[in-house]
């Protein structure tokens, strides 16, 4: 494990077990190391075991074989390291803004005054200020979207675990959403594992991108992305992001056909 890493992941395979078909394999044999601070996006198609090996990752779910560290502690994070973005927002609908995002605080008994000073100015981060007291029912997709993150960053975790979080969203919220993350990365200094089908989501966010394909899921490929940062609107048109977006495809390409 490099001096730097900040989660290990050493031969895991997970096999779901059916009732009528018996065992299926999901992911084979994944081995990956992620250094801390890292942006690393998962790619592959659909079914090959990216959300599989992001819960292994978070802990959420026990792998059939192989084993995971973190910080060289045997195992996944603890919940109070962590923070995790789903496809659909997750908010509770009967819960204001402010209350959605102070809910790790409460399910972790952490202070509830310093928790209440972060969650302002998650919000204020998120260019959500002003939307505390409403319901999530009153904001747009994306605007929940945000909370969701809002929500995860409340406290401080060094890992953030995202899984496909802007998959419902429309392209020009998607790219907007992308500064956001990229921001958040930027300020907060946290490790960030983000699922992604999007190829220039990933090109535009990420340090490596790890290539899977299917059956079973195994890593296929691994990129690494050396655009400058920070990434900007006007980055998705330039030569070398283009570039490096066609080395990815063909990546994708191949893993999805091999
Ligand atoms: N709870 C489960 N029980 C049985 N099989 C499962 C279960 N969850 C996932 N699978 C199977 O394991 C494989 C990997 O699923 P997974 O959800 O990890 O893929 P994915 O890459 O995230 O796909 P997508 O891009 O569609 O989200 C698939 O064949 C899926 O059908
Ligand atoms: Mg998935």
């Amino acid at each position: 494990m490099r001096e730097s890493a900040i989660l290990d992941a050493d031969g895991v395979s997970k096999s779901y077990t059916t009732k009528d078909s018996g065992p299926h394999p999901a992911l084979s044999n994944v081995s990956l190391t992620v250094a801390k601070g890292e942006f690393l996006s998962i790619i592959g198609p659909s079914g090959c075991g990216k959300t599989t090996l992001l819960k292994i990752c978070a802990g959420l779910l026990a792998p059939s074989t192989g084993s995971l560290s973190f910080k060289k502690r045997p195992g996944p994070p603890r919940p109070r390291s962590m923070g995790v973005v789903f496809q659909t927002p997750a908010l509770l609908p009967w819960r204001t803004v402010r209350d959605n995002v102070l809910l790790p605080a409460i399910i972790q008994h952490a202070d509830r005054k310093a928790a209440e000073v972060r969650a302002v100015e998650l919000l204020e981060m998120l260019n959500l200020a002003g939307t505390a007291d409403k319901y999530p029912f009153q904001l747009s997709g994306g605007m929940q979207q945000r909370v969701a993150i809002a929500r995860s960053l409340l406290l401080d975790p060094e890992i953030i675990f995202m899984d496909e979080p802007f998959g419902a969203l429309d392209a020009m919220t998607r790219e907007k959403l992308n500064i956001e993350v990229q921001n958040v990365h930027a300020r907060t200094g946290a490790t960030i594992i983000f699922v992604t089908h999007n190829i220039s989501e990933a090109v535009f966010l990420s340090d490596r991108i790890v290539a899977m394909s299917a059956g079973p899921g195994r890593i296929s490929s691994i990129v690494t992305v050396d655009l400058p940062r920070p990434r900007t609107a006007n980055s998705y048109v330039l030569p070398e992001f283009r570039e490096q977006e066609r080395i990815v495809r063909d990546v994708f390409d191949t893993a999805a056909t091999s």
